[in-house]
């Protein structure tokens, strides 16, 4: 095996695509642009989802390769064990309607035995089972072309392993889209099988899984049934993080020169912290295991914040609902491991340093965007520390009444109450119930907590069904809309007031730009009248595919700091706007309807934020 750093792995892999005819493009934003099926790029499918379901052609052609930044929380409580990552970076050879299975799975076999190493020996591989009966609904046949594609590589049938839908299926990245069977290679590790069923996707730790070939012939429906899609895509994907773990020979990803850095500035802000310097709070005591998790929390999610701080697109800020919530959660769990590590306040920011020196030369945005990301650290960090103290001098109140009472109990209610009403974590009050030799009412604060889940759920589903229209169609038209928004913003504050960041969901469109104060009421009003007018109007949106410069030479707006490829979709509405831009757009103004904003507020410093409407009101 070649023991490659992940710069190395990164250029030997798009290299190599390279050369087998794929064009290289930059990878997506970490926050979608417009896909309000997910909080975060989960996937490189993501951004390319148009392309995948054949809607239009990709401008820089039919095969192409890329390294996509991705978040993945889904596991977050895993995350301190040796595997899971809530943020990696993942390698991608793409086939929109081009070659198939055949190079697909060869191009794998080859750069796996040759560019990195591994003997045709340690691989094992899974395929698809197939499902239901032929000649009856939903029938899928078995993918036995992969696994002779396999055979003719010299992989014998005994580690070619069949496997059902929940094994061998990928996708779709959201509720609907493009999807389909896979073939997953593993890396035999040269351990014993740990029982007769083990397997590759055993967790064992046997098998690892390095890459994985996705064959997209399919489309989820909003009514949730498979579809053919007309079209042999190819999505594949490649660990940056497990693979540099794998070819280092480390044990774990944290043990990689990836995490090197991070892992190192970790420790030594523990040593200053436990060296009784720097105000900070006393190390919990705590064994060797949970040493390593916490640190390990910290590295994980600290980088994790950063990448979404720091993302050319912005717009997502520690807050209460959705992706902000998510990076909330993210930066709190850190600053709490971090407090338990005895790690001194303030310690955010100085991660978000060490990893922005690690990444920037790959993602310069990692570099540009430093300060806001750590001015925003240090706000979630200051304002989660008051919480933690207000909440443990409450926890000291509640103890001590239950001791004046002879009681060692905290109740249910009590813990909730100190969660959802002061924010102090549940796992907080056990920890400190433990200290004070109480004993927390485990089940009737679970039980709190569900009866107050449902009821949240409840308001968000009815919200959800009064805005239950072709939600596709809502955000292509909201997409436009955008576009109209800040071509009329340049109108009324002029060209500094730039984007800065948009996300799009099937009931509002939201735009963050630069301005350095309070829209007055006129100028919001007036942005309004002139977006109403362009849609009277009734002006064609035309799309063309160009080059960025000459684009730009056109005079069209791009996302500065945003990387573009060679070739770009520029489109533009009449002579009201140009912009650089993935789309889809509405065909003509008119099929907005009517526009109107709903809220004009400050987003960060220096930044404003929109929220509008489309429609008829
Ligand atoms: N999209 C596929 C994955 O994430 C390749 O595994």
């Amino acid at each position: 095996m070649k023991n490659l750093t992940a710069d190395e792995l990164r250029e030997t892999y798009l290299k190599f695509f390279e050369s087998k005819g794929h064009a290289i493009i930059s990878g997506a934003s970490v926050i979608p642009e417009n896909d309000p099926t997910v909080l975060f790029t989960t996937a490189g499918m993501h951004p390319l989802v148009p392309y995948l379901m054949g809607e239009m052609p990709h401008p820089a052609g039919t095969r192409l390769t890329d390294v996509q930044k991705c978040v993945r929380t889904g596991d977050i409580d895993a995350v301190g064990d040796s595997a899971h990552l809530t943020f990696f970076e993942m390698l991608g050879n793409w086939s929109l309607n081009d070659y198939f299975k055949k190079e697909a799975i060869s191009w794998s076999f080859e750069f796996l035995t040759t560019k990195l190493g591994f003997s045709p020996d340690q691989l094992s591989v899974t395929v698809f089972a197939g499902e239901g009966k032929e000649g009856e609904e939903g029938y899928i046949p078995a993918d036995e072309e992969a696994a002779a594609i396999w055979r003719s590589l010299g992989i014998p049938d005994e580690r070619i392993y069949r496997l059902p839908r929940e094994d061998n299926w990928w996708g779709p990245a959201g509720s609907t889209g493009p999807c389909g069977p896979d073939t997953e290679i593993f890396i035999d590790t040269g351990k014993p099988k740990c029982s007769d069923g083990c397997r590759p996707g055993c967790s064992c730790g046997k098998y690892i899984e390095i890459w994985n070939d996705v064959f997209m012939q399919y489309n989820k429906n909003a009514e949730g049934k498979y579809e053919p899609l007309g079209r042999h895509n190819v999505d594949t994907g490649m660990g940056v993080e497990r693979t540099v773990c794998m070819l280092s020979g480390a044990p774990t990803v944290y043990d990689t020169e990836i995490f090197a850095p991070i892992m190192a500035k970790i420790e030594e802000l523990r040593e200053e912290g436990t060296d009784g310097r720097s105000g900070a709070p006393a190390p919990q005591p705590m064994d060797a295991e949970s040493l390593l998790r916490a640190k390990r929390i910290v590295a994980d999610h600290m980088r994790t914040a950063t990448f979404i701080l720091c993302d050319p697109k912005g717009g997502v800020k520690p807050g209460n609902v959705g992706a902000n919530y998510v990076l909330r959660r993210l930066i709190r769990r850190a600053v709490r491991y971090g407090r338990q590590l005895g790690i001194a306040p303030g310690f955010t920011p100085k991660l978000a340093a060490v990893i922005s020196a690690k990444y920037a030369h790959v993602y310069p945005e990692l570099a540009a965007n430093l300060a806001q990301c750590q001015a925003d650290l240090e706000a979630e960090e200051n304002r989660f520390n008051q919480t933690l103290d207000k909440g443990e001098a409450m926890f000291n109140k509640v103890a001590e009444q239950l001791k004046l009472h002879g009681q060692s109990e905290i109740s249910g209610k009590t813990a909730f109450k100190l969660y959802d009403t002061f924010g102090f974590p549940f796992e907080m009050t056990l920890e400190m119930a433990e200290k004070a030799g109480l004993t927390v009412d485990k089940a009737g604060f679970e039980e709190a907590n569900r009866k107050h889940q449902e009821l949240s759920r409840t308001t968000s589903a009815g919200a959800f069904k009064a805005g239950l229209q072709d939600n596709s169609e809502v955000v292509t038209r909201l997409h436009t809309a955008t576009h109209l928004l800040h071509a009329a913003l340049h109108k009324v504050l002029g060209p500094t007031a730039n984007q800065k960041g948009s996300n799009i969901t099937a009931e509002r469109l939201r735009f963050d730009f630069t301005w350095p104060e309070k829209m007055t009421d006129a100028q919001i009003a007036e942005a309004e009248k002139l977006v109403n007018e362009w849609i009277q109007q009734g002006i064609e949106v035309t799309k063309k595919v160009t080059t960025v410069e000459e684009a730009k030479a056109e005079g069209a707006m791009a996302l500065f700091g945003s990387k573009y490829g060679d070739q770009v979709t520029l489109y533009t509405i009449g002579d009201v706007s140009k912009e650089i831009c993935c789309g889809p757009h509405v065909g003509n103004t008119k099929e907005l309807g009517s526009f109107k904003i709903q809220k004009e507020q400050s987003s960060s410093a220096g930044v404003r934020r929109i929220k509008a409407v489309i429609g008829n009101m």
